[in-house]
């Protein structure tokens, strides 16, 4: 019903309403057009207030209001146009330049057919053949499209209310969005010399922290934190604070010695993040899987969409779990092309920091110059990461790529910089 008396209108969204105007005379002549208005021209977020104010409608909470979308770089289709090349490499995203291996190709050929009926609900051959190799039960083992839905199904299980999260600056800008989507408290502490700093995130703990989220090898900075420090630090965390471990690139650094593997420690405590989109090379098929005690991963189960991942996706990561040559040369890739790049920057005189990852993360000291390299380099087709979404504006980040990517790459940059 439209309000009787007058009405008290405000500029909303840019429009103006003038008081006193002929035909708004009459308040109920007023308030029907406010309605139309408000119902023609923008309803999902314009409503007529019970006080007979246009007002914006609050159709989200303030937590999803204020979040701001992940911006996608453009398709590397698009780019080819606009710029007008035939090849572009993308060396943003931390990807494995050799994959798919071909068994996966074939076990995804092979599943095809199955597409028209819905997956195994529980992923059963996968958390078992995932079991037999990291020596876990399956009840220990969670599967997803990507680590990432495992990660917001860890946050909407556990987090609620007055929770916190705890972290560091300058790491995986996934978890963020994740946490203030569920509308909880995230509290950061500085990175040190690229790393993050285990003891000051031990003394940051406080009453109200549910989660610690680290993450090693860290993205985008590339550093590890070693054994000797998770264990000094473990120590002093509470026991019903969960340590969230993500280990994307995990493969990458395993076989460093000061690496920890957050499996070995068997706490209860501990969950541990790992993927199938970085060393097994399917990144565009979205599978991941989270390792932890049978009582917390019954919880990340219970959250998950009941179909996910996909049949082919299932068939992928068997396939690839069976394939330990494809991973060998993954790693015999990454190690030469670390070589290969770090000694190029090096000769360059770019700041780099020492990774154990499949990227690398350089200084620059201004946004200008990451920005610039990333055009000039745009233009003749690589495509690079800038860090200011990470917090780091004066850095880009790199992916190793095949020897003959990284060689293009050492050469535009010469000619760049
Ligand atoms: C540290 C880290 N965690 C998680 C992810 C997401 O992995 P997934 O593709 O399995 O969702 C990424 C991807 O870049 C990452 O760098």
């Amino acid at each position: 019903m439209p309000p009787s008396k007058c009405l008290d209108i405000e500029p909303v969204y840019g429009i103006k309403f003038i008081l006193g105007h002929p035909e708004f005379t009459k308040a109920e002549a007023m308030a029907t057009y406010i309605q139309q208005l408000a119902s023609k021209t923008d309803p999902l977020r314009l409503v007529v207030t019970s006080g007979g104010k246009l007002a914006p409608r609050k159709l989200v909470p303030p937590h999803i209001e204020n979040l701001t979308a992940y911006k996608p770089g453009r398709p590397p289709e698009q780019l080819k146009k606009e710029l007008g090349i035939e090849k572009f490499i993308n060396l943003a995203s931390n990807e494995n330049p050799l994959g798919p291996p071909p068994n996966v190709i074939q076990a995804m050929q092979e599943a095809l057919p199955e597409i028209c009926r819905y997956p195994d609900s529980g992923s059963y051959k996968l958390r078992e053949a995932l079991g037999d190799k990291l020596g876990l039960n399956i009840d220990n083992i969670a599967v997803g499209s990507g680590s990432e839905s495992i990660m917001a199904n860890i946050v909407r299980a556990f987090l609620h209310g007055d929770d916190e999260v705890l972290t560091s600056e300058g790491t995986f800008i996934g978890l963020l969005v994740l946490v203030k989507a569920q509308g909880v408290k995230l509290r950061t502490v500085p990175l040190k010399n690229y790393s993050f700093d285990l003891e000051a995130i031990a003394d940051a703990v406080n009453d109200r922290t549910k989660i610690i989220y680290l993450c090693n090898p860290n993205n985008p900075t590339g550093t590890i934190f070693t054994k000797q420090e998770f264990d000094v630090f473990i120590k002093k965390i509470p026991e019903h604070v969960l340590v969230l471990l993500d280990e994307a690139y995990y493969e990458f650094a395993c076989d460093e010695p000061d690496y920890p593997d957050s499996l070995s420690y068997r706490l209860d405590n501990i969950l541990t993040l790992r993927t199938f989109a970085k060393a097994y090379a399917m990144a565009g098929l979205r599978l991941g899987y989270g390792l932890g005690h049978e009582y917390l991963i019954d919880f990340v189960n219970r959250i998950k969409l009941p179909f996910e991942p996909n049949n082919l996706a299932q068939a992928a990561g068997l396939a690839a779990l069976k394939n330990d040559d494809f991973l060998e040369e993954t790693l015999a890739n990454n190690r030469h092309g670390m070589a290969f790049l770090q000694d190029a920057f090096d000769k360059l005189g770019l700041q780099r920091v020492p990774s154990f990852g499949n990227f690398i993360l350089c200084e620059m000291g201004s946004q200008e110059k990451v920005n610039r390299i990333h055009e000039e380099l745009l233009k003749r087709g690589i495509a690079i990461r800038p860090l200011a979404a990470f917090g780091l504006p004066t850095c880009f980040r790199v992916t190793t790529g095949r020897p003959s990517e990284n060689h293009l790459l050492v050469k535009h940059l010469k000619t760049i910089l």
